[in-house]
């Protein structure tokens, strides 16, 4: 018998440094090709005996150099370039893996979409793969037409086949795609395209894009009306002393929820403002704690409900209050920090913050004190649905490593399916986990320390930490305003950012990312929670404009493309889903936190841009939950509650700035 046969794949991507050099750009097709090596190893070399080692190119481009490999991206096949300059060639990649390893199956992969492929080309010498919302594909189609070039257009969003298709060339699902001669092109490549196309400078007609990224204008008397639509969601949304994220779907109160909805209020009945953070605090558990709902009881149909939390079981939830078992981000104290500045009754103001303070000390202590097991000054999460962000692309793999499922899941599943449209929410798949998480919670009677050793779930987010981060810094400005002792809050704040900035933050790819306390890795997934550090002021000047820079380099909208707002998910990720909850939908409190990060970076015009769009978006289609990035139509929740209160948030202050 001879050696076991094994393959190792080596990845030299576009960075690193050497001497004084230092790349700072991306190479698209270097993202790409660790995107789909990624999923390869995920989908069809999962359990073969394949390694994967991604390395920066420029330390390394000694190792391979002789080897012939000096174009990044550089794929080797046990040391032997396999590609390099260009996303390799899959089927031919899992071909040559399959003769070193006797892998009949792999090896079959090539024959088999040579033939797919040759079939496509036939029809015509180009073939372009586009959808009519893309703005790469609308580029590429203008410069086709521009210069009187004949293909065959195919919209992947008519045809299933045309998406297989796609796939089935670039090994992900990504358009636009042009076929061209035979040769595989991803993205609106220019270059390549003039290249293959036998284009010269002096022959081609420049197309221009159609239409320049133009800021949405208002004049004061649409902003006030857009501003009392938004006033008439909030009034229908409010029961009592509290406000519904939406009638239909939401019908209790929720933690970031209240807190977004206090600062809307903020602007023109700040007595609700205070009513609502009241009502939100009436849930607070004696640990401090506080839970992601406090349930209505006059509504029993959501799902899962009090008696499957079992939070009573804990003894920390407050007598007749029916709570959830897990948080949210802790946005109250950055909601409510300019209530003296706004409310024209400033007394009121101040002794509301005198009441509410206490209740935010604890909060926050709450969670430096159980839930960050390793004293690191990183709050971890117990749950995706504690990040805000349910089903972002970020708790994929944590969620997948998890193998116990909750038999319960389905009941709760058809429950789920009559009430939300489908397509647009987290799959059962998902929804085992989710409730796998919550009764390992229970179990524990949510011993915080006991969940810390036995969860198989436990995150430092960078979206949580930065919140947290800014959050102590407003707490601190509260206390000053109160007369009280602000440096420990100034001092926690440091802490989180500092350690921010160790952590969470790579380096070599010039980005913050979520680490998985369980499998002890980054969560590298390109999220634009990413970017969340800058509203905290995290990052430094250089190191802002880095992260500034990998934003643009990035598809999410901000360079030369034109969504109507920005993404939640790149946009060139194999698995953004532009109408799917947090994989892919513009949502308005990210983008409100962004907009202000990105100002606070030095990038005005860009801020502007974020912030007009939304309310654009809510003007033309009204207050949903989400919308999707290319046509805009609202998604999810119509009338909801925190997009109208940021709306007005919004608009209040660019009126307040023009006066
Ligand atoms: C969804 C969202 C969450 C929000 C809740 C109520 O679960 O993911 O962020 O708080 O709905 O609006």
């Amino acid at each position: 018998m001879g050696k076991k046969q094994t393959v190792e794949l080596t990845l030299y991507r576009y960075a690193g440094k050497f001497l004084f050099f230092r790349i700072k750009n991306r190479c698209t097709e270097c993202d790409i090709t660790y995107v789909i090596l990624q999923r390869l190893m995920n989908e069809q070399l999962h359990g073969k005996p394949v390694s994967l080692r991604i390395v920066p190119w420029l330390d390394n481009f000694w190792k391979v150099i002789w080897r012939g490999g000096w174009h990044a991206p550089i794929l080797t096949v046990n040391g032997k370039v396999f590609s390099q300059g260009k996303v390799p060639d899959i089927p031919k990649l899992l071909s040559k893996i399959g003769k070193i390893l006797n892998d009949t199956s792999l090896i079959q992969q090539e024959k088999m979409q040579t033939e797919k492929a040759v079939s496509s080309y036939e029809e015509s010498e180009i073939t372009v793969y586009f959808s009519p919302a893309c703005p790469h594909c609308r580029q590429l189609l203008a410069y086709l037409d521009g210069n009187q070039i004949n293909y065959a257009g195919r919209d992947v969003t008519k045809t299933e086949s045309a998406r297989q298709d796609v796939e089935r060339l670039t090994g992900r699902l990504t358009i636009p795609v042009v076929v061209v001669k035979g040769e595989v092109i991803s993205g609106f490549d220019i270059n390549r395209l003039k290249d293959r196309l036998g284009i010269s400078a002096g022959d081609e007609k420049v197309v221009k894009p159609d239409g320049e990224k133009m800021i949405p204008q208002f004049t004061d008397r649409q902003f006030e009306e857009i501003y009392q639509n938004a006033k008439a969601v909030l009034d229908k949304n409010r029961i009592d002393a509290w406000t519904m994220p939406s009638s239909r779907l939401y019908p209790h109160l929720w933690n970031w929820d209240s807190g977004f909805i206090a600062r809307g209020y903020l602007h023109y009945d700040p007595e609700r403002a205070y009513t609502e953070m009241r009502s939100l605090f009436r849930g607070q558990w004696r640990d401090g704690f506080l839970p992601h709902i406090i349930f209505n009881p006059e509504y029993t149909h959501h799902f899962p409900g009090p008696d499957y939390w079992k939070a009573d079981n804990s003894g920390k939830v407050p007598s007749g209050i029916f709570t959830s078992g897990i948080s949210q981000p802790p946005v109250h104290a950055t909601m409510i920090v300019d209530s003296v500045k706004l409310d024209p009754d400033k007394q009121r103001a101040l002794s509301f913050l005198k009441e509410i303070y206490p209740k935010l000390k604890k909060l926050h202590d709450f969670y430096f004190t159980w839930r960050d097991p390793q004293a690191e000054n990183l709050v971890s999460i117990v749950h995706p649905w504690e990040s805000g962000l349910d089903n972002a692309p970020l708790w994929d793999e944590p969620l997948a490593a998890i193998t116990e499922t909750s038999a319960w899941a389905l009941s709760m599943q058809e429950k789920y399916d009559k009430i939300a449209e489908q397509g647009e929410r987290p799959k059962r798949t998902y929804i085992e986990k989710y409730s796998y998480l919550i009764e390992n919670m229970f179990k524990y009677n949510y011993d915080w320390q006991k969940i810390a050793e036995n969860h198989p779930f436990l995150i430092q987010g960078v979206l949580f930490n930065s919140i947290l981060c800014r959050s102590e810094i407003d707490l601190g400005k509260i206390a000053e305003t109160l007369g009280y002792d602000a440096g420990m809050h100034y001092e926690r704040a440091d802490k989180v950012k500092t350690a921010i900035n160790k952590k969470l933050y790579d380096e070599a790819e010039g980005i913050y990312y979520n680490f998985d306390l369980v499998s002890r890795k980054h969560i590298k997934r390109d999220t634009i929670f990413s970017y969340m550090p800058l509203f905290a002021g995290i990052p430094d000047k250089d190191r802002g404009a880095k992260v500034l820079n990998n934003l643009r380099a990035h598809c999410f909208c901000i360079a030369d493309m034109d969504c109507v707002a920005i993404p939640s998910y790149d946009m060139c990720q194999v698995d953004f889903e532009g109408e799917f909850y947090w994989r892919g939908p513009v949502w308005v409190n990210i983008n409100w936190y962004l907009a202000q990060g990105v100002r606070q970076y030095g990038e005005t015009e860009l801020s502007e841009w974020i912030e007009h769009s939304l309310i654009a978006l809510a003007d033309r289609y009204g207050f949903y939950e989400y919308y999707d990035p290319d046509s805009g139509r609202g998604l999810g929740e119509k009338d909801f509650s925190w997009t109208a209160a940021l709306i007005i948030d919004l608009i209040a202050q660019k009126l307040r700035s023009e006066k």
